[in-house]
């Protein structure tokens, strides 16, 4: 089953290296990143775990919950977290789950057989908190992610969801916004009391709201 935005993202149960896992029971009100790696105990996935742990006061301060997978068990996540510490110099501090019977990776779509047959490729799911997936990535094994570009569009998401803008073409946290097409401007001018420049009747540039 492929997953497309906007769909409900399935429910699972797995095993995790914090004990099993019922995947919407775990999300609670969060936003939650669930994120797949190829391996244990290879180059790329480490220096991303490791950065990935590091940026937990981000994640917190968003409400977003962080959770990895790869189809290696759970003492395999365990003696590789301790290499994480050592070189990465960060402790993992988000559950990682136990794939090894592909349960979830096969309901995410996770392994890509052309690219390879058994390994999960680098997929992201941004999903809300009403379990809504908002966000999909998928990068190629040897390519590590961006977490920077991850977090912005976190911010980018929330946005939307919490102050009806959208961001334009490569907005960064602190800049200019749009506001969402589908709001009047009778509307717009109560909800952004600090204004707006009305270039064309579709494109309503207004600083960012506070959060
Ligand atoms: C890795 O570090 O995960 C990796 C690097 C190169 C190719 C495949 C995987």
């Amino acid at each position: 089953m492929s997953i497309r935005l906007g769909d409900k993202a399935p429910d699972f149960t797995q095993d995790s290296t914090e004990g099993q896992i019922r995947f919407h029971e775990w999300m609670g009100d969060s936003w939650v990143v669930l994120f797949s790696h190829p391996a244990d105990f290879t180059p790329v996935c480490t220096t991303e775990l490791g950065r990935l742990a590091g940026l937990k006061q981000e994640f917190d301060r968003r409400n977003v919950k962080v959770i990895g997978l790869s189809v290696d068990p759970v003492d395999s996540h365990r003696g590789w977290a301790r290499d994480i510490a050592e070189t990465q110099g960060t402790e993992i501090n988000f559950p990682l789950l136990a794939d090894a019977d592909r349960r979830v990776s096969e309901l995410y779509d996770m392994i890509h057989p052309n690219a390879d047959s058994t390994a999960t490729v680098r997929s992201v799911f941004i999903i809300d908190p009403n379990k809504t997936v908002r966000l999909m990535i998928t990068y190629p094994a040897s390519t590590g992610r961006a977490f920077d570009e991850l977090m912005r569009v976190i911010d980018s998401l929330q946005l939307t969801e919490y102050q009806r803008v959208a961001t334009p073409v490569d907005w960064k946290s602190g800049e200019d916004v749009v506001i969402l097409p589908a709001i009047p401007n009778e509307e717009a001018d109560k909800l952004f009391p600090q204004g707006y420049k009305e270039l064309k009747p579709y494109l309503r540039i207004t600083p960012q709201p506070s959060k």
